[in-house]
């Protein structure tokens, strides 16, 4: 059972007897006072650089969302900032249905890591349902002098602040899990951020960087062709795509997990009736057999049609916060 899953269930375990669990949309029809909903293009706003895991899922599912909705579905990489600007784009567009945010963990994140924003990270969003749940693995320049977990946790003490760790700026995923290491191991890193782990992961390619913590939706590839070295992974178990990477708690650093969820957002606002045509689209894209194979190519799999809903997205994002809340603030990995 995946954490979203888990989650999920447990919730629904307060939930009155009346409450629909996997309630469904309210129709196809997508309709606010009368008028047809969508009728011209939708814009997608994807937090980081292309290329990168979230743009990798964000594509697939902008395609998949276009043909079942009607309309083009076209991706905007808003950048920078660890994810924050993308997201700020979408809670200040105009709350038509028109924008919309793929966006990750960084939702369950911000709001305690970022304590100046010019957008209300909790409130800002109508959640339109949850999109899938990405290991992430931890991997690093080809030639880097370690064989294993425990050899690269060495190096990493003996080199100190010589030892330099990629991510995509604080409130991205690896940037948590880059923190939660570094923190775990008592190391202090060099921290390279980039736009996105796209950019990042080309520099570890070139050997210009040491390691990155990146989702499986990008790093599988590599360390299928052998273009990187794989350490670990941050997960509670191993990942079935790639069964030969031990988790991080395997190789002898329990206590450390980093799963990366992603969802898709409205902005506050938005008519319940083009919120709801929007979740239609995203379920439609999450049973579309192009999208199961695709993600299975590159280790992730498309939630559940329940977990597919607003409620459940609202649950888990909320559950979710208040999971990071004590974990940053006792490790201190704050935006300023
Ligand atoms: C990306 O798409 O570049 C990554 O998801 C950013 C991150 O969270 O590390």
């Amino acid at each position: 059972m995946t954490e979203i899953t888990r989650r999920s269930l447990a919730a629904a375990t307060f939930a009155s007897l009346g409450a629909t669990l996997a309630s469904r949309p309210a129709g196809a029809q997508g309709t606010s006072g009368g008028a047809a909903f969508p009728t011209r293009p939708i814009t997608m706003v994807i937090p980081f650089a292309p290329g990168g895991p979230t743009d990798i899922v964000g594509r697939l599912m902008a395609e998949s969302m276009a043909r079942e909705i009607g309309q083009p579905v076209v991706v905007e990489n808003t950048t920078g900032a660890g994810g924050t600007l993308g997201a700020q784009r979408v809670a200040t567009a105009r709350p038509d249905g028109y924008t919309i945010l793929l966006h990750h963990i960084g939702m369950g994140v911000i709001p305690t890591m970022y304590r100046r924003l010019a957008y209300d990270p909790v409130n800002g969003f109508e959640p339109l349902g949850l999109v899938t749940e990405v290991p992430m693995t931890i991997v690093g320049r080809k030639d880097i002098p370690a064989g294993n977990f425990a050899e690269l946790i060495a190096y990493m003490k003996k080199q100190g602040d010589g030892f330099n760790l990629a991510d995509a700026g604080i409130g991205s995923s690896s940037a948590l899990c880059g923190a939660l290491f570094a923190n775990a191991i008592g190391v202090k890193p060099t921290v390279i951020p980039f736009r996105g782990t796209g950019p990042a992961m080309q520099e570890i390619l070139g050997g210009r960087v040491d390691i990155l913590c990146d989702q499986t939706t990008q790093t599988t590839e590599y360390i299928r062709g052998g273009q990187v070295k794989v350490f670990a992974t941050p997960s509670r178990s191993r990942i079935a795509t790639l069964p030969d990477i031990p988790t991080t708690a395997e190789a002898g650093l329990p206590g450390f997990e980093v799963t990366v969820w992603h969802g898709l957002y409205a902005p506050k606002g938005t008519p319940a009736p083009i919120c709801a045509r929007l979740t239609q689209s995203l379920q439609a894209a999450l049973r579309d057999p192009r999208i199961v194979q695709r993600f299975s190519e590159i280790g992730t799999a498309p939630v559940s049609q329940e977990d597919a809903t607003r409620e459940a997205h609202q649950r888990f994002w909320t559950a979710d916060i208040a999971k990071w809340k004590p974990i940053i603030e006792t490790t201190g990995s704050y935006a300023d």
